[in-house]
């Protein structure tokens, strides 16, 4: 595979899309400096130089935290990395922001990873996920389990709607689904997606024989009342050194 050192990863992924290229996989989500397009049956591989970084604002990190700053990452929503260090790359947990309301510029993509959860801090945000129905609102309590591989799509959201996300491992790829479309047409609440499924803790009780549905019970009791950025950041690595105990 041909890999080619660009300056700007997004303008390089928007200058082959022009040339009938499309998007397989971008890596790591939250700043994004690997990207595979492919066309028939060339494949390139666009690397972006280290040199190159793509700041949005400084801000003081939270109390106890070491300086982090939002950095516009995949599909054009905001990441801030909550603990700097990610547990010796066991875990990020990222605080992330879509400032614009309406249209999320998403794709149907899917996630290599061990464990992702997602809760809703501010806002209202529609996403869809394979086999789990029709599109719907996450909304701030709402905690999302999005098992290895489950393909999704993050359809729009209200002005200035804020998630944490916690995944293991820290670095992982986002695959771009170009065959499936979402909503699909069966529902299957039960399906296996690489040994957990499907959660999110207002539509169905927590299964103990799914310890992965625990943890993301567990963290939504522990999100219960955090507002400032400091108890964001408490909570976060509360539950996120559990989570590197598992
Ligand atoms: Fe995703």
């Amino acid at each position: 595979m041909d890999i080619i050192p660009v300056e700007d990863l997004d303008a390089a992924i928007e200058q082959y899309k022009t040339l009938g290229y499309r998007l397989d996989m971008i890596f790591p989500a939250d700043n994004p400096r690997d990207a595979v397009m492919s066309r028939g049956d060339d494949c390139l591989r666009l690397v972006r130089s280290p040199a190159f970084s793509r700041p949005v604002a400084e801000e003081m990190p939270p109390k106890g935290g070491t300086p982090s700053e939002w950095i516009v990452g995949r599909a054009g929503m905001e990441y801030r990395d909550l603990i700097p260090d990610r547990m010796g790359g066991k875990v990020i947990a990222s605080h992330i922001r879509l400032t614009k309301g309406g249209e999320v510029p998403d794709y149907v993509h899917y996630h290599k990873i061990d464990l992702q959860m997602i809760y809703c801090l501010k806002g209202r945000i529609k996403v869809v996920y394979e086999d789990q129905g029709p599109p719907f609102w996450l909304e701030p309590g709402d905690c999302v389990l999005q098992p290895s591989e489950i393909r999704h799509r993050v359809l729009e959201c209200v002005p200035n709607s804020e998630v944490v996300e916690i995944t293991m491992p820290a670095e992982h790829e986002t695959w771009v689904e170009h065959d499936i479309t979402l909503p699909t047409a069966e529902l299957k609440p039960d399906r296996d997606f690489v040994g957990q499924r499907f959660f999110v803790t207002r539509l169905r009780r927590a299964d103990p024989t799914f310890p992965n549905e625990m943890v993301c019970k567990e963290f939504v009791e522990r999100m219960k009342g955090v507002v400032t950025p400091d108890e964001i950041l408490a909570a976060v690595i509360d539950v996120s050194r559990s989570l590197c105990r598992m």
